[in-house]
């Protein structure tokens, strides 16, 4: 129900406009029988992990999707990344940004490598490559771009620095699967790129992620390394973990796969539904796709500008939360802001003001198939009714949030 006075928002005793919560990244579920059919395909054959035909087909599905010579399917996201890394000897120091999720920096800390943050880019969000040289040390192995939401880095530039330093590139694509950079699908930039494919991601596994990469023996590597090493029965050529897929997950994989065009079309619709709702509006800004490229439309992410908007992100939130809008603070408050890099460096702020200004700005907004046009109307009235009336609402949210 669409709000016209100030009594009629939840936070002052109205009733919310959701009944039933909207969330940010709620799963994308495929073709139901068609799932469950390979669910019965999997216990007829009793075969439930340890590189299954299913675990099979997924990583040929997506190498030709991609056009890369090589998908490695893993357990999640993160354990892609922890092996990526690895298989990459990275050692040292490893350059990546802080504005985002906390996974990229704990992969390398938690094999005894130092994250050194680099601010970024105010338009695309992603790694400022203008930046990265000034962090480069003797102790320095590498980098690691992320394509934020489906923003692809850039690429060319990152990969020249890495080039003319002799630096190990890999990026956390974690957002950006089905998307295009110059044309050509992410997966075949830098020495590897990772996704996750947890339940939040439009193409999801249950949790699972992959590493791809066009380079023979460092996918040869990690295939070993996520399956303790094992080269054949009782044979243990290397060191490794389990960063196996099971047979259930690569399941549901597939089936996203095979409705992905449908998911994107669905986030497509819903982008542009926020886009023409919302733009224009005085100190919000709706981050771009660049429509020239594929993209998956997997976030809508809205920065705040407190000062044209009236209020800010965090108050803005407060208030949509009570109305059953559950908008995410994406990526707050940096990764250089939590532990143990909070302890480790806390001057690191220092040099990312970029990071710092869109931690504190910036929402995603909910979408994917379970979010319909008219959720996205009555969410885009709620905002400007809460925007027009900002002078009048924040003393009230603001008392509310110290109460909290
Ligand atoms: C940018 C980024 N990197 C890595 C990950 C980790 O993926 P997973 O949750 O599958 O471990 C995520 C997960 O949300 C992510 O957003």
């Amino acid at each position: 129900m669409k709000k016209n006075r100030i009594e009629d928002l939840a936070l002052f005793g109205g009733k919310p406009a959701f009944d039933q919560t909207l969330h940010v990244g709620r799963p994308n579920i495929g073709d139901r029988g068609r799932l469950l059919a390979r669910f019965n395909d999997m216990l007829d054959r009793d075969w439930l992990t340890n590189n299954g035909p299913f675990v099979h087909d997924f990583e040929r599905r997506i190498e030709q999707l991609l056009g890369v010579k090589h998908c490695v399917a893993m357990c999640n996201g993160t354990v892609a990344l922890e092996i990526a890394a690895r298989a990459l000897n990275l050692t040292g120091e490893v350059i990546v940004p802080s504005f985002t999720f906390i996974s990229t920096a704990h992969c390398l800390q938690w094999q005894e490598i130092t994250p050194v943050f680099c601010d970024v880019d105010p338009e695309t969000y992603t790694i400022d490559p203008g930046r990265i040289e000034s962090l480069i040390t003797p102790r320095t192995s590498g980098i690691i771009g992320v394509h934020l939401w489906g923003n692809t880095c850039r690429v060319d530039d990152i990969e020249a620095i890495a080039e003319k330093h002799g630096l190990k590139l890999l990026f956390d694509a974690s957002h950006s699967f089905g998307c295009s950079h110059r044309g050509r699908m992410v997966g075949s930039f830098g020495c590897a790129e990772t996704f996750s494919f947890h339940a939040t991601k439009f193409i999801n596994t249950f949790e699972g992620g992959a590493v791809v990469t066009n380079d023979d023996e460092l996918a040869e590597k990690m295939r070993l390394m996520k399956n303790f090493g094992f080269a054949g029965m009782d044979r243990v050529i290397y060191i490794g973990t389990n960063g196996k897929m099971s047979e259930i997950a690569a399941a549901m994989g597939i089936t996203s796969l095979e409705d992905m065009e449908g998911f994107i079309a669905c986030n497509r619709n819903n982008y542009h539904g926020y886009r023409r709702r919302l733009e224009g509006w005085p100190g919000l800004k709706l981050m771009a796709y660049d429509e020239r490229e594929k993209n998956n439309y997997q976030y809508v992410v809205l920065e705040i500008d407190p000062e044209q908007a009236g209020l800010s992100r965090d108050d803005l939130l407060t208030v949509l939360h009570a109305e059953g809008v559950r908008a995410r603070r994406y990526f707050y408050p940096g990764c250089h802001k939590m532990e143990p890099y909070r302890s480790y460096f806390p001057h690191a702020g220092l040099l990312l003001p970029v990071t710092e200004r869109l931690a504190d700005r910036v929402l995603c907004l909910p979408t994917g198939t379970q979010v319909a046009d008219r959720d996205i109307d009555l969410i885009c009235d709620l905002i400007h009714f809460i925007t027009g009336q900002a002078d009048a609402i924040l003393p009230f949210v603001r008392s509310e949030r110290i109460a909290q």
